[in-house]
């Protein structure tokens, strides 16, 4: 599947998204890195460390922040290389889920995504959360790779879905 960019002509950058009142979205960065780090270790169960997450966001990485007034809802971090972008981390705090925010951010960065012919992702086979969201724009799962995620406290590894969207 193809999806295709829209252009907000005369409009700030991403305000025509859809999102509750008092929410906005912003491009973020190092000044972002401590919040960004304490949602990172809230939402996942092996999160990147400080100083990963830090190099990250030094390197280039990009940083979609979403906010209530100047609290951190969520963020998405992607990094592109040529023509490809790779989705690293998607979060939204759990008291700010189902309100379309993980959704506005995802838009976010495809619209944002000009020169990009594809943007990939990993997601474990059990987060049916995540996959729903990705599917539900667009996003085609492509492969599988086998026991990705190392093993958790019970000594179980996870299998990774990969997913994809192809751009115009
Ligand atoms: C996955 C996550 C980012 C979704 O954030 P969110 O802001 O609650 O998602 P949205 O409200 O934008 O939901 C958009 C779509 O995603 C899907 N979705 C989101 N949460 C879901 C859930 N708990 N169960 C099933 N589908 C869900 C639905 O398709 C939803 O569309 P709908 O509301 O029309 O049904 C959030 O649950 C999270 O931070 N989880 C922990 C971190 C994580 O797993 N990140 C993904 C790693 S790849």
């Amino acid at each position: 599947m193809s999806v295709s960019r829209k252009v907000a002509a005369g409009k700030s950058r991403w305000s025509y998204l859809n999102l509750p009142d008092r929410y906005s979205l912003r491009s973020g960065g190092i000044e972002d890195l401590d919040a960004v780090y304490r949602l990172s270790r809230e939402s996942f169960d092996s999160s990147w460390s400080y100083e990963s997450l830090y190099s990250a966001l030094e390197t280039g990485y990009d940083l979609i922040i979403c906010e209530r007034g100047h609290e951190l809802a969520g963020y998405l971090l992607s990094m592109s290389i040529l023509d490809e972008t790779q989705i690293m981390q998607i979060a939204v705090g759990e008291q700010f889920r189902r309100r379309g925010l993980a959704e506005a951010m995802t838009q976010a960065l495809i619209e944002s995504s000009s020169g990009i012919a594809v943007i990939m992702l990993e997601v474990r086979v059990s987060n049916a959360a995540a996959r729903s969201l990705y599917a539900k724009l667009g996003f085609r799962e492509s492969g599988y790779r086998k026991n990705y995620y190392a093993p958790d406290a019970s000594g179980l590894s996870e299998d990774a879905v990969l997913m994809e969207l192809k751009l115009d």
